[in-house]
């Protein structure tokens, strides 16, 4: 299909459906921050002006990437509540989320719920065998941040090298042109098929895992995050974000009824600016750009599109360690915003991936270490 043929956006009823899903939760988080909270946000003039800029979608350059600590389970969507009632009418200019596919996708209403709230269902390695960094839900993120729409018939990649024994490179998005598949038989929406979901917006929220301490410190991030830094074409704006308060709205510990959000606490919001990212992570986004033209030179041709991967560019060494570097100094910018609140910096320790193999099996609940933590 010739791009001037591509459908601009989904059709009417799945928009109106879409908008008025993304309304009512974004008016029931406002009423609830302003109506039964106390909130404050620190910086929001200037997120609000980027947002604004980001209007236009055809105008759009790039897209955006925000990226935030996890604090609890209504984290996303209630701190959105801080949007003024015209971003919250405008999905198009909303941010797109990565949601728990057992949870948020458990059946055909909260199936639909999520999606048309512009949820995207995401597989956890410890619940499910499609989970992990390179399941199709990343490579759709990768694709809305970028320049799209991307369609399968523009997509479908060239058969690998035949010398190789299974094929490197899959196309997960093949059942049909605007969906795609997280798991080889359930079918969604693919939403970067659409011109007008170009250089998104996509919150992140790479804890992966809600994380309620005392100290106020985070776990280690997944790798995922620098799946989009890393691979969306050109760099997103990146904006870390720091949340403080929803921990008491829905602390793991409360009592009967659980699914009540607490009225009555403090809530702030504290936005950093978007980042300068090529001071940030230019350099490694150069050392992956170049592995990338020459892995993708050597099984397709060079032709390998926007989020698709090859063995190489999975597994090598040096794709391994840009992700690890590029997943530190994002996990730095975050702790920025931290130390901004007056949080006195962390132990080094609580950022790495081997403190916490020592929860003792645990996977939730209330940890040795004094935290309480919930896998969503
Ligand atoms: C879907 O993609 C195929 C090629 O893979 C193409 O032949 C077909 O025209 C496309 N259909 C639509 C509706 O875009
Ligand atoms: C296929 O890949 C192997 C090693 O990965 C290489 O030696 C060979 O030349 C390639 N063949 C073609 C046709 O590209
Ligand atoms: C994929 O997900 C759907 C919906 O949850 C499920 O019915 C189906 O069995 C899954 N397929 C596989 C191969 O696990």
């Amino acid at each position: 299909m010739r791009p001037e043929e591509q459908p601009l956006s989904p059709s009417l009823p799945w928009r109106t459906s879409s908008s008025i899903t993304m309304a009512f939760v974004g008016l029931l988080s406002r009423g609830f921050l302003y109506g039964l909270s106390r909130t404050e946000t620190n910086g929001l003039d200037g997120f609000l002006k980027l947002l604004d800029q980001r209007k236009d979608v055809k105008g759009r350059e790039r897209g955006l990437i925000t990226v935030s600590n996890h604090v609890s389970v209504m984290d996303d969507p209630i701190i959105w509540g801080i949007l003024p009632f015209r971003y919250l009418i405008s999905p198009e200019n909303m941010r797109w989320s990565l949601g728990s596919y057992d949870i948020c996708f458990h059946n055909k209403a909260l199936s639909a719920f999520f999606t048309f709230g512009q949820v995207l269902p995401t597989h956890r390695s410890l619940y499910s065998k499609f989970g992990g960094l390179f399941q199709p839900t990343i490579t759709q993120a990768v694709r809305l941040l970028s320049r799209g729409p991307f369609i399968h018939a523009n997509d479908a990649p060239e058969k690998p090298n035949s010398s190789l024994s299974s094929p490197d490179v899959s196309d997960p998005f093949s059942s049909d042109n605007f969906t795609f598949s997280t798991n080889g038989s359930d079918t969604f929406p693919a939403p970067s098929a659409y011109l007008n979901r170009r250089h998104s917006w996509v919150h992140i929220f790479p804890e992966g895992k809600i994380h309620q301490k005392e100290d106020r410190t985070m776990r280690y991030f997944k790798w995922g995050v620098s799946r989009l830094i890393l691979e969306s074409d050109p760099c997103p704006d990146i904006v870390p974000i720091w949340i403080e308060g929803p921990e008491q709205v829905m602390h793991e510990a409360r009592a009967f009824p659980r699914f009540i959000p607490r009225p009555f606490k403090k809530i702030s919001i504290t936005f950093g600016e978007k980042l300068d990212v090529e001071k940030v992570f230019g350099d490694l986004r150069d050392r992956w750009k170049r592995l990338h033209a020459r892995e993708s030179e050597k099984v397709m041709g060079g032709k390998l599109n926007v989020g698709i991967l090859t063995h190489a560019l999975k597994y090598a060494e040096e794709a391994v360690e840009l992700r690890k570097e590029c997943t530190m100094r994002v996990r730095e910018a975050v702790l920025n915003i931290r130390r901004q609140r007056g949080l006195p910096d962390e132990d080094p320790k609580v950022g790495l991936v081997e403190t916490y193999r020592e929860e003792g099996g645990k996977v939730e609940g209330k940890m040795d270490d004094g935290s309480w933590v919930k896998d969503t």
